[in-house]
């Protein structure tokens, strides 16, 4: 990449934000979920390529203090922002260096348990996406991950019809943003006057959809950039190969469910190939796939072709499910269990239910599967937790984790189990509101939506410094002055149980 390719990083930063299928525990589960011995994430070392103001890397810091964690960026300004925020945050685990991927001295640089390049290697130049896997061949430890998102084919080709279309439009104007305005302006009369109800029209249609969802800087960046080379999944399988590497799985667990097929599709993907390379780029063509976050290993690794079941006896697991309250787990009547996005899952095995109810009532933390065996031979009769039923147990859980009803941990996360006198909430999830952000991160690295300013400003109010009278009293002074102090103490109880629950507290 030329020095002026990384002025236009410095001119117009890339919008932070926080990757939750980049955090070491996420990880390290699905590497060993596959069969490899990953070092624990609460003792790793994480490499992050294109790493930008530093957001992702400075969050997993922040939850993992006992891992160490390099940032590489080539733009001046990210990393001067990255390093301001690693001081704010006051972060040890830490560092960040300004470089290009091309002029690294690996040797220097030394072994990685991950290393993660999100939003870069379709971005760059031939010669510097050989130089990132140079890196993954000989920083990757023995049973490290790697982590490599990039536009993907077939899809992208019609992103590129877009792209292009706009990219022209825009030819002449020079200033960043203005350029991005007048692309989506020509293509938006570009797709209006194309012959209507065409599937032309409703392709451009449906790349206007996608646009409107993202930032003027990240339409720059993905649209505009001179370089953004797409690749079917074989490709990048050889790309990888010629550097001692082999693909392991992506990165969301769903997607080794054939989520969204019918199941005539399914059947005819089952009929292309029983290779689970082939069919998986047999599906990227019939779902007409455009991005993925591929999951890497050393080819000398000997991966299992799909997750094992014994190796959730290794986890720790957490969920967001709820049940109806005083629902029965020691019969085989029926139980429905919701998720927060409206999807619910009706399940009759004494044993699985007990599992999901009792993960449910002991939120926020986030017991090990044994202990979780542990508890239901307490409450259920032996019949239920023989090895047959816990082997049915293993299966759902599995099924529940692939599904997104369930995660599956490396490790108990520590967030704090109780509010106490004078709460702390996340150090991290603080610094984010007060930056303006209105998403913010829990310990275990997923992200939440704070709409109401009085929760952001409840959560920031949780340095340990307020004891709950005072907070009561903020808050109502500032968003409530009309109703009684009952009320707003009623109110505020309700939310630190969520942020609680949410696994945003820490002291
Ligand atoms: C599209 S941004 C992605 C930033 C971040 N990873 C994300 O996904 O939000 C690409 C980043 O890669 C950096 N970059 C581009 N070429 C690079 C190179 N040759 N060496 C190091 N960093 C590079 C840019 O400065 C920019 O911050």
């Amino acid at each position: 990449m030329s020095q002026s390719e990384s002025f236009i990083y410095d001119e117009v930063p890339y919008p932070s934000f926080v990757f939750p299928q980049t955090h070491p525990d996420r990880l390290a589960t699905l590497g060993r979920l596959m069969g490899i011995p990953t070092a624990s994430p609460e003792s790793c070392r994480v490499l992050e390529l294109g790493c930008g103001d530093g957001t992702n890397l400075c969050s997993h810091a922040y939850s993992l203090p006992n891992s160490s964690f390099v940032g590489i960026d080539l733009s001046t300004v990210e990393i001067d922002s990255a390093k301001r925020s690693a001081s704010e945050l006051g972060l040890s685990n830490i560092e960040f260096h300004q470089a290009d991927v091309t002029d690294l001295d690996l040797d220097e640089l030394g072994r990685f348990d991950i290393i993660v390049a999100h939003g870069l290697f379709s971005w760059v130049p031939d010669f510097v996406r050989e130089a990132m896997l140079n890196i993954y061949e000989q920083c990757l430890a023995p049973n490290g991950i790697g982590y490599i998102s990039y536009n993907a084919l077939p899809g992208c080709r019609i992103r590129q019809i877009s792209s292009e279309i706009m990219q022209y439009h825009s030819r002449n104007e020079t200033d960043a943003l203005k350029k991005v305005s007048l692309g989506i302006e020509g293509l938006r009369a570009v797709a209006a006057a194309s012959a209507a109800d065409s599937v032309y029209q409703a392709m451009l249609s449906l790349e206007l959809d996608q646009i409107a969802d993202r930032t003027p800087e990240n339409v720059f960046h993905d649209d505009h950039s001179t370089v953004n080379q797409p690749f079917y999944f074989h490709e990048f399988c050889s790309m990888i190969a010629g550097h001692g590497l082999k693909f392991l799985c992506e990165a969301e667990p769903s997607d080794m469910l054939d989520k969204g097929l019918s199941d005539e599709a399914t059947k005819i993907l089952d009929n292309f190939s029983s290779d689970p390379f082939e069919r998986s780029q047999y599906r990227d063509l019939i779902t007409g796939r455009r991005f993925r976050s591929s999951l890497i290993c050393k080819a000398s690794n000997s991966p299992a072709p799909s997750p094992l079941l014994n190796e959730v006896d290794r986890s720790y697991l957490s969920t967001q499910l709820t049940s109806e309250e005083d629902s029965r787990f020691d019969d085989d009547s029926t139980v429905q269990f919701d998720s927060a996005s409206g999807n619910n899952l009706k399940l009759n095995h004494p044993l699985t239910k007990f599992v999901l109810i009792e993960l449910e009532h002991r939120r926020p933390e986030t017991p090990s599967f044994s202990g979780l065996i542990d508890a239901a031979r307490q409450a259920l009769a032996t019949e239920h937790t023989n090895e047959e039923h816990i082997e049915r147990l293993r299966s759902f859980l599995m099924q529940m984790f692939l599904a997104g009803f369930i995660k599956l941990h490396s490790f108990d996360l520590a967030s704090h189990r109780e509010i106490s006198d004078r709460p702390i909430a996340s150090r991290f999830a603080r610094w984010q509101l007060e930056r303006g952000s209105t998403t913010i991160t829990t310990i275990n690295g997923a992200n939440l939506e704070i709409e109401i300013p009085a929760v952001a400003k409840l959560i920031t109010l949780l340095d340990g410094s307020n004891d709950r009278s005072e907070i009561v009293r903020m808050i109502k002074e500032e968003f409530a002055p009309d109703q009684s102090e009952a009320e707003v103490e009623r109110i505020v109880n309700e939310n630190l149980n969520s942020i609680l629950n949410a696994r945003l507290l820490v002291g």
